[in-house]
């Protein structure tokens, strides 16, 4: 009998752990529907059990994939082909039938708020790469949820992908395993489909033994469908679908038709001396310090911050009117260098066991190695650099690339939050708006209103970072930090923002924005940062709680004369860290309005225009 009648399937990969009976008949139509279009050898339904991650990682190093890191506990090393190494949005795009449904139609050119794709071109696109794209490799089935199995805030959804990889990055970012399909039954999920692009036998040699097909990278959602296709690329975001494709763009577009938030935002707890506790949400680009400030270790005494999570925070009121805020993910993907003891030493005990290192350099007794990690290397001991050539400083180029990550589970974090995994969430009091302004914008304001609030979000703007395939360190318009993870329309989008002012009962949280690094004449941070910013948190803790001081500037509220606390800080040029130019803020006011209407254009919001407009006037009145 020919093998593909065998199963009576019309196909003939082989189940090699689990079986397709065990499915829900929903998931098992996805994977039998995929397995045809994508013609794998092998399907392997993922159980999430730690024999089946020590195997798929006994697999991968054999392969050369991966290699274990000696001094750490069961710790690995994954260099990619230089070719993959960030998300890359300029093949990532939204499908709908209605551009508009997308993006805002900007006046003139292209839309810099996401990128829309036609129905037609996607059928043409997906046509040209999926059809036998996992030949000779295995398809693993990713159950995973997306929040605490069973918080009426979480979601669910299947990745279907032919990396062992992405199943072993998956199991430390999402609940992911057998549990989630007893959870799922015959309910509705997302349909994730990925594929690194290079079915076997491989037409070219792979580098670094990282398959993937950047010609081809495509990375799709489908809103209207549920579903997320990604094409080509292994590495973080483009790969994770749970991240930033489901939990952002996707989770963002059912936010809006289910009156919720999802937003590129960290979710910590400060507790203040007294035993008083508050949680903050915040938002800043890819690289701008979301993982080091909801781990932070506070310098000022008797202040404790706990982390809920350090990436995505899904927000939805309840019923007494407390914005109420779950973590959807089950790790932390954050940026290696610049990490150490000194800047994060909780996520330095985080990462000491059970971690996967991407594209971080390795020292010779099987250590991890990067710039800014502030260990002094023992004598003899040589590095090997992310492009895995032996290296050393006076190579003139980093060891580590400036995007490489560590992948942890989030439980192992010291200062985890007792309630970081409660189904109901934790209450937000106030939501943080931030970026990499090296001039002009002061270390902290807040906003006079929710309004105003939503407006610095829409206003926010940051140097660009190594996280996407932005070249240089240009200053680019990220409102709410989603440009790169709207799931729809922006205009919407603030238009769904200013809309919570009117729930009935809600309690909106304070808004405030701030600014880690703004540099003096000489090109050095005026602020210290990292444990240091709890001083910062302080006084935006006690703003919520009526106990701080504060001085009305034409962009917001600023901590009055004493009112920040810079005790045992040393030299702090503070005139400076404040300093707000009239000047300046001219012509940020008007880039502004020139962005949001050229961009937003029939979509902004009354309510917003309202703000910029008010803003131009405050400034012009200095
Ligand atoms: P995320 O991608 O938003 O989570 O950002 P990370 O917290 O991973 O930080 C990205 C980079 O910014 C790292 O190299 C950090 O060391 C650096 N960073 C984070 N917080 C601060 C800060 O307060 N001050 C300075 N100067 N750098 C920071
Ligand atoms: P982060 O996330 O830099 O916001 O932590 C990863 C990414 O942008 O892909
Ligand atoms: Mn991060």
């Amino acid at each position: 009998m020919p093998p593909q009648l065998q199963n009576g399937l019309n196909f003939s990969a082989k189940v090699i752990q689990g079986t397709l009976d065990s499915l829900p008949q929903v998931v098992r139509a996805f994977v039998e529907n995929s397995v045809r279009l994508c013609q794998p050898d092998h399907i392997h339904i993922c159980d999430g059990s730690e024999g089946e991650n020590q195997q798929l990682l006994d697999q991968m190093e054999g392969e050369g994939m991966i290699r274990k890191l000696r001094k750490l506990s069961n710790c690995w090393l994954a260099l990619t082909d230089p070719r993959d190494v960030a998300r890359i949005e300029s093949k990532t795009v939204i499908v709908t039938q209605e551009q508009r449904d997308t993006v805002p139609v900007p006046k003139t050119g292209l839309s810099q708020l996401g990128r829309w794709m036609s129905e037609e071109d996607f059928e043409k696109a997906f046509k040209a790469r999926f059809p036998g794209c996992m030949k000779g490799r295995t398809m693993y089935v990713i159950p995973f949820s997306m929040g605490p199995l069973g918080s009426p805030l979480s979601k669910i959804g299947v990745e279907l992908t032919d990396s062992p990889y992405v199943v072993t990055s998956m199991r430390i970012m999402t609940r992911m395993g057998t549990a989630v399909l007893e959870a799922l039954g015959d309910g509705e999920f997302v349909k994730c489909l990925h594929s690194v692009g290079c079915p076997l036998p491989l037409k070219k040699p792979l580098v670094n033994n990282w398959p993937c097909n950047p010609e081809l990278t495509l990375i799709a959602h489908l809103p209207d469908r549920r579903e997320i296709i990604s094409f080509g690329s292994g590495y973080g975001g483009n790969s994770l679908l749970g991240k930033k494709c489901f939990a952002l763009r996707m989770a963002s577009r059912l936010a809006k038709e289910e009156g919720w938030l999802a937003e590129h935002m960290l979710i910590l707890g400060i507790t203040n001396p007294k035993g008083q506790k508050k949680y903050f949400a915040a938002a800043f680009p890819s690289a701008c310090g979301k993982t080091n400030l909801a781990m932070m270790n506070p310098s000022l005494p008797g202040w404790k911050i706990e982390c809920v999570g350090d990436d995505i925070a899904w927000m939805k009121f309840d019923q007494q009117g407390n914005l109420r805020a779950i973590n959807p993910e089950n790790g932390f993907f954050g940026v290696a260098p610049g990490t150490s003891v000194k800047t994060n030493p909780n996520a330095i005990k985080t990462i000491q066991k059970n971690t996967i290192f991407t594209n971080v350099a390795e020292t010779s007794d099987g250590d991890i190695y990067w710039e800014g990690i502030d260990q002094p290397l023992a004598p003899g001991i040589k590095i090997t650099s992310w492009k895995n050539k032996e290296w050393t400083p006076q190579d003139g180029e980093p060891c580590a690339h400036p995007n490489s990550r560590f992948c942890t589970p989030a439980s192992q974090c010291p200062i985890i939050d007792p309630a970081w995994e409660s189904p109901e969430g934790v209450p937000i009091e106030g939501i943080i708006f931030g970026g990499r302004r090296p001039a002009g914008v002061p270390l902290v304001y807040e906003a006079a209103s929710w309004q105003h609030g939503v407006f610095v979000g829409a206003a926010m703007r940051s140097e660009a970072t190594a996280a996407a395939e932005h070249q240089g360190k240009v200053i680019m318009h990220d409102p709410f930090a989603m440009r790169p993870f709207f799931g729809y329309n922006f205009g919407r989008y603030l238009a769904h923002w200013l809309s919570m002012a009117q729930r009935p009962g809600a309690k909106l949280p304070k808004i405030f924005h701030v600014n880690w690094f703004r540099k003096d004449k000489d090109g050095r941070f005026l602020w210290p940062g990292f444990g240091e910013n709890s001083r910062v948190l302080e006084w935006m803790f006690n703003r919520i709680s009526g106990e701080a001081g504060a001085k009305i500037t034409p962009i917001g509220l600023i901590p009055e004369e004493g009112a920040l606390n810079l005790t045992g800080l040393g030299d702090i040029d503070t005139e400076e860290l404040f300093h707000i130019s009239k000047e300046f803020w001219e012509k940020e006011a008007e880039d502004i309005q020139q962005y949001l209407e050229e961009q937003v254009n029939a979509d902004l919001p009354a309510g917003i225009e309202r703000e910029v407009l008010a803003l131009k006037q405050r400034v012009s009145q200095m």
